[in-house]
């Protein structure tokens, strides 16, 4: 057997924030957002807009470019830190609005690493079982619910959005799937985390005047460890593949922040040519990052059957790895 992307889809919500929206919220600067992220603007979620109705808006044009119907889908993943609920899962409400009756659901949570995380639960369940032939992989984020708002460590870098892909089994024998590896390290959990809402803190009265259910993060912590983390990762599945930096067509990175981007990609000794970022129009959309810039790619005529992609994302968790595809489309 073999393995194709049969569709891909995203979507990004109507509203756009400027760096200079956010200079009249909190005390920044579109300089000092510019040269220390590389993000210029980022998409925000209508208030009535929730995760799953941004899944479901890029399941559907992934579907539609597939030629499937919902119905011929047999599993469906959602990589999200911003379901719409603790449950049902994302992945649920998302069957229910496509109409996808045939398929099992399960929401993933890697956070930024989800996608990875996703595609990688999409080639075990194609591999090892006969009776599944599509899965429909959804990255989805509204982040703009959970970043705090008065916080400008914070809240300039992250952005709405969704991407979905089909991942589908073919009767040929190309792979899609060269190697892979994604890990974490959950002692590092309290530098990138959403303290309350869970059962450690559940919601109170306290726990919402001390803005636990806000996003907080230590980040020039993250900053190191994401290198490091996705480095490593890149490495050992370029070497697993037996595939050296020069023949990478395309490093897609989580898109986080370009100098975290540009230091893996020189650490990697992959040319900045090679690099694919679109943060300066999103942000970092956690685990939609990697599904945007992809879609993006495939509508830009970027990718061509046969190229070497490197996927890697690093997020909270920790969680970090790498995937490398072989392009089949
Ligand atoms: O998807 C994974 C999730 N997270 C990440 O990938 C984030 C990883 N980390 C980063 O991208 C960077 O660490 C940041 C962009 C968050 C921060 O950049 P930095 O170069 O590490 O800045 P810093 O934290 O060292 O802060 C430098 C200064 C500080 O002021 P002082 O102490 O030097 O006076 C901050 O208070 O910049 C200040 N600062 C700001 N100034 C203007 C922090 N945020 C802002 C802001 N606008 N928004």
């Amino acid at each position: 057997m073999g393995i194709r992307i049969a569709g891909v889809g995203s979507y990004a919500p109507e509203k756009v924030l400027t760096n200079f929206d956010l200079e009249k919220m909190v005390e920044t600067s579109d300089e000092w957002i510019r040269t220390r992220t590389g993000i210029r603007e980022r998409h925000i979620a209508a208030d009535d807009q929730v995760c799953s109705d941004l899944a479901t808006s890029a399941a559907e044009k992934a579907l539609a470019m597939a030629g499937l119907s919902a119905a011929e889908i047999d599993f469906i993943l959602v990589a999200s830190i911003s379901g719409d609920h603790v449950f049902p899962s994302t992945a649920c409400v998302v069957q229910s609005k496509i109409g996808a009756a045939n398929a099992g659901c399960l929401d993933i949570q890697a956070a930024c690493s989800g996608l990875l995380y996703g595609m990688e639960v999409a080639s075990g369940l194609l591999r090892g079982h006969k009776k599944y032939n599509n899965i429909l992989v959804i990255g989805a984020e509204k982040l703009s619910m959970i970043v705090d708002w008065e916080d400008r460590n914070t809240c300039v870098l992250f952005g709405d959005g969704a991407a979905a892909l089909i991942v589908q089994k073919t009767a040929d024998d190309e792979p899609l799937f060269m190697a892979s590896e994604v890990k974490a390290d959950g002692n590092y959990g309290k530098i990138l985390q959403l303290p309350a809402g869970g059962s450690a803190i559940p919601a109170s009265h306290k726990s919402v005047d001390e803005r636990l259910h806000y996003m907080r993060m230590e980040g020039q912590e993250v900053f190191k460890l994401a290198v490091n983390g996705m480095v490593g990762s890149c490495r050992k599945v370029l070497d697993e593949a037996g595939i050296t930096a020069d023949q990478i067509r395309w490093l897609i990175p989580h898109q986080a922040n370009y100098r975290i981007l540009k230091a893996v990609a020189s650490r990697l000794g992959i040319p900045e040519d090679n690099v694919f970022m679109n943060l300066d129009r999103y942000g970092n959309t956690s685990a939609a990052s990697i599904g945007l810039c992809i879609d993006e790619m495939v509508n830009d005529k970027l990718v061509k059957n046969g190229d070497y992609i490197l996927l890697t994302a690093f997020g909270g968790g920790l969680t970090f790895g790498a995937m490398l595809l072989k392009w089949n489309m």
